[in-house]
């Protein structure tokens, strides 16, 4: 079968394409034939050797047909969309035709949607998901400010949140960019910097802040939020650098909660991806009552294209390959 390898470590021209062997049937495995795949920052930072473990074919997520499966989890010519699992990172993942992932990290998804719609879902909307009504618990009226919100996440969990009820503030460091977030849905927009807390009218009245810039402003979120608000770190826009001269009694906001997801997790005790109603976020899609469009759509030939936009900040949102 055609797959992208990582040859070393690098720039673009790591992902190379080869013939490699189709996986074999495993137990415990779902082998799927891939239709699409999303594009995600994992991704570039496994390519750049950033992080502790890259497999030869990357790719976190993808979505497809069964083509075996030997415990009969899931029948073969199912819908399905795979995430995680080690995909990508321990075992071979989905910039590939076929791929081998574990049964835990498999879910139906039979909505009727283009491949390229779907595979804008499984990775960014079960973590947005998450995020926001299991880490967070947003409830309706609550008052959420998601920091690094023209990010694909950021909008997911943005369309997600303001359908729930929610009032959403969005950050973004373009003025520019403030309309298409309102458009989203977004009650009011600000520019995201680095003591947004200092500045912002809402300071100490909002409930929840889902942080996709990450360490750097981490302390900054929390000072914002009221008593017994919470922050879900979930994002790294700005850094994977550590909080530098870390002093809790001397920069800690009192009486906030901060909580942390990575999607690393789904399929793990504790995690089930079947928590997660990825199936009727396809439905609710398909059924128009979520976009779940993609901004760009690639095909397999055009990964190392994906991962330049990517790079360059310049997507605007979801990227997905299609075979
Ligand atoms: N926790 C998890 O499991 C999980 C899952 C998926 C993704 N993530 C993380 O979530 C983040 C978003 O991922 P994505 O794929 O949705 O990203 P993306 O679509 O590529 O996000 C691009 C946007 O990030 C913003 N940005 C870039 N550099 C920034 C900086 N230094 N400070 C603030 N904003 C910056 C830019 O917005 P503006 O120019 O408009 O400011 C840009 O439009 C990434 O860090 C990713 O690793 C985490």
């Amino acid at each position: 079968m055609r797959a992208i390898v990582l040859d070393g470590f690098g720039g673009l021209d790591v992902l190379t394409y080869r013939d490699i062997p189709e996986p074999e049937p495993l137990a415990g495995h779902v082998v799927i034939e891939i239709k699409a795949f999303g594009i995600n920052h994992a991704e570039v930072h496994m390519r750049r050797g950033e992080w502790a473990e890259a497999a030869p074919v990357s790719g976190i997520e993808c979505v497809g047909i069964v083509k075996s499966c030997l415990g009969r989890e899931f029948p073969v010519g199912a819908k399905v969309a795979a995430l995680m699992g080690g995909l990508g990172r321990t075992i071979n993942g989905s910039y590939a035709q076929l791929t081998s992932a574990p049964v835990g990290n498999v879910a139906l998804i039979e909505a009727d949607l283009p491949w390229a719609e779907l595979a804008a879902i499984p990775e960014t909307y079960a973590t947005a998901w998450t995020c926001l009504f299991r880490n967070l618990e947003i409830q309706k009226g609550q008052l959420l400010l998601i920091r690094g919100a023209t990010s694909s996440f950021g909008q997911a969990a943005l369309k997600m949140a303001v359908n729930a009820g929610a009032r959403v503030i969005a950050t973004t460091r373009n003025p520019e960019r403030f309309g298409k977030l309102q458009a989203l849905g977004a009650e009011r927009c600000e520019i995201e910097r680095p003591d947004l807390s200092k500045h912002i009218a809402d300071a100490k009245q909002i409930d929840a802040v889902l942080d996709l810039v990450g360490n750097s402003v981490v302390l900054d979120s929390l000072a914002m939020l009221r008593r017994g608000g919470r922050s879900c770190l979930a994002g790294w826009l700005g850094g994977l650098d550590p909080i530098p001269d870390f002093n809790p009694l001397l920069q800690m906001a009192s009486g906030v909660y901060l909580t942390f997801f990575g999607s690393f997790v789904f399929g793990t005790p504790g995690f089930p991806l079947a928590d997660v109603p990825l199936g009727q976020i396809a439905q609710d899609a398909a059924a128009g009552r979520l976009d779940v469009k993609p901004v760009r759509i690639f095909g397999f030939d055009e990964v190392r294209e994906a991962h330049r936009l990517m790079e360059a900040n310049a997507a605007g949102g979801k990227m997905v390959v299609v075979h």
